[in-house]
């Protein structure tokens, strides 16, 4: 969304007290980026930061205000205010009438140093919501605070992620806190890939489903669970697998996790025990997954990805035990994995290979039919992982493993003295959504919003970024377009971060060299921010060309 126009300069709000909370399961369009409560504004959290009601937060008194340059004056105050962190993202002004009254100014000036800021880009007009702060003044860096070391593995054999970095985002390539920095950075239009649309988060089936479970819940339920995760849930998860992965378990070869990210700390010492020290990762791949392979020590071997998915005959080459793929829609490139490779995959492992399968966002698919799961055909020698996280939201923290079955008790141990098991509650809420088809009806509802922002994206890419090619556009939750290789596309991402816009370059998530790219999400974003962000991307390009 744009700076607001001359004729809705600002808006006055209605009283902070009765403005309208977010509507359970909100209509798509009236989602803007960067409202209070949606997923668009990095910064501003689901729930809105509250309204600045008076003018307490600019500390002043009516008696400072100068005799002349009155809007200016206050334009530079406000402005200080979003710098030092008293106005943040998502925080609504003063409406005009009370700023103007308490500093005894006329509401013409207050509406004249609002216009200022919104023609800077930092505040935004809403008709309903009054006069909103969408992005402030990136604060200076902070000084070195010495960090701590990072602890050493025990043996480490692998390359343990840089550490945490300050100066330009992008360039020097990630650290360890990338994605939490990228998470803070202040922007407009959020297109970082892997998140689902969140502001169709079934909130009132939740609810429901929630209160069902609590009142039908006995007070031992209350206790310790299971490590291995509430046994509705294993089960509503087989049948889950079953219906929708063509994969065939029994309940109580499923574990439940904190998402796949758990699921590949938890492995780190049941690899070990089973002499691996690496695990070989698709190139290009995800930069996060490696981060976790690396933390514990784990080698990641590159093994390049072509149009039918990774080249086995170099991961043979590579002498690797274990290998992380992602068969069904490869991140980044989504490339589907071929039958040939799969056939060629299932041999390997039955050499000895150990396959590791992410199965991260395979339910979102649009012009393709369904891909099944790779464990539907393998199950001696792989390690089968998914979560709610591109289906409901990342926030729940609620995955699932179907481990080889002689990985199963070292990853109970694992579970187990890592946190006793998830929370009981929420697994029971989702056993109960996934039950009752709900899980079903949120993939539907997701499948056309987000092919309808997929299409804006593709759109978009073929407008402001010409000759730039495509991939993986058929199913997922993000596109990946390379270009020509004249600018890194570090570079490009820091541009497009100055400007409001953030993203992932492809190379986050290259060991091995390649043409330069960007990962863009498309799922979490409306259509008019997704153009506005590509159209900023294309004008970065050029800039830089
Ligand atoms: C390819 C891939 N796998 C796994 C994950 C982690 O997912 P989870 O939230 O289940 O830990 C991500 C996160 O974005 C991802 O991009």
């Amino acid at each position: 969304m744009g700076p607001v126009s001359e004729g809705e300069p600002v808006t006055d709000g209605p009283d902070p007290a009765s403005a309208a909370p977010d509507a359970p399961d909100a209509p798509d369009a009236s989602r803007a980026p960067g409202a209070p409560g949606t997923s668009g504004a990095p910064g501003a959290p689901a729930g809105a930061r509250p309204a600045a009601y008076g003018s307490d937060f600019l500390q002043l008194d009516a008696g400072s205000v100068p005799a002349g340059g009155k809007a200016d004056w206050l334009a530079r105050r406000l402005r200080q205010a979003m710098a030092d962190g008293r106005l943040a993202v998502g925080q609504r002004l003063p409406s005009t009438r009370v700023l103007a009254a308490e500093l005894q100014v006329s509401r013409g000036v207050v509406t004249e140093a609002y216009r200022r800021l919104s023609e800077d880009g930092q505040v935004e007009g809403r008709r309903r919501g009054g006069t909103v702060v969408v992005a402030v003044p990136l604060a200076a860096p902070r000084a070195p605070a010495g960090p701590l070391p990072t602890p050493r593995p025990a043996r480490a054999t692998g390359r343990r992620p840089e550490p945490a970095r300050s100066g330009p985002l992008f360039a020097g390539g990630p650290g360890a806190d990338a994605f939490d920095a990228l998470r803070a950075a202040p922007a407009r239009i959020d297109l970082v890939p892997g998140q689902p649309d969140l502001s169709a988060f079934p909130r009132a089936a939740w609810l429901r489903a929630e209160r069902a479970v609590l009142s039908e819940l006995s007070t031992e339920h209350l206790g310790y669970g299971d490590p291995r995760g509430a046994p509705r849930l294993r089960r509503a998860v087989a049948d889950w697998l079953a219906r929708n992965r063509g994969i065939r378990v029994e309940p109580q070869e499923v574990l439940i996790v904190a998402g796949t990210a758990q699921a590949l700390t938890l492995l780190h010492p049941v690899l070990r025990a089973d002499g691996l020290t690496g695990v070989a990762v698709e190139d290009p791949g995800s930069l996060g997954t490696r981060q976790h392979l690396q933390y514990g020590g784990l080698a990641t071997p590159p093994v390049p990805v072509d149009e039918e998915g990774l080249r086995v005959d170099v991961l043979r080459a590579t002498g690797a035990g274990a290998v992380l793929l992602t068969p069904a829609h490869q991140f980044p490139t989504g490339v589907v994995t071929s039958g040939e490779r799969r056939r060629e995959l299932v041999r390997w492992a039955a050499d000895g290979g150990l396959i590791l399968e992410d199965d991260y966002d395979a339910e979102h698919r649009y012009d393709r039919p369904p891909v099944p799961a790779l464990r539907a055909l393998l199950a001696e020698r792989l390690c089968y992982m998914g979560s709610v996280s591109k289906l409901l939201a990342p926030a729940l923290r609620i995955g699932w493993m179907v481990p080889p079955p002689r990985y199963r008790e070292g990853l109970t141990d694992a579970k187990r003295f890592t946190d006793l098991g998830n929370a009981v509650l929420p697994q029971l809420v989702l056993a109960r959504l996934m039950e009752s088809g709900q899980l079903e009806r949120q993939l539907r509802l997701l499948r056309g919003r987000h092919k309808r922002r997929r299409d804006a994206m593709i759109d978009a890419v073929a407008a402001h970024l010409p000759g730039a090619v495509v991939h993986g556009a058929a199913a997922g939750l993000h596109l990946t377009v390379t270009y020509a290789p004249q600018v890194p596309d570090t570079a490009l991402a820091d541009a497009a971060l100055a400007r409001g816009v953030k993203c992932h370059p492809l190379s986050w998530h290259r060991q091995l060299p390649g043409r330069p790219g960007l990962v863009l999400g498309y799922a979490a974003s409306p259509p008019g921010a997704i153009a506005e962000g590509v159209a900023v991307l294309g004008r970065a390009l050029r800039e830089l060309s």
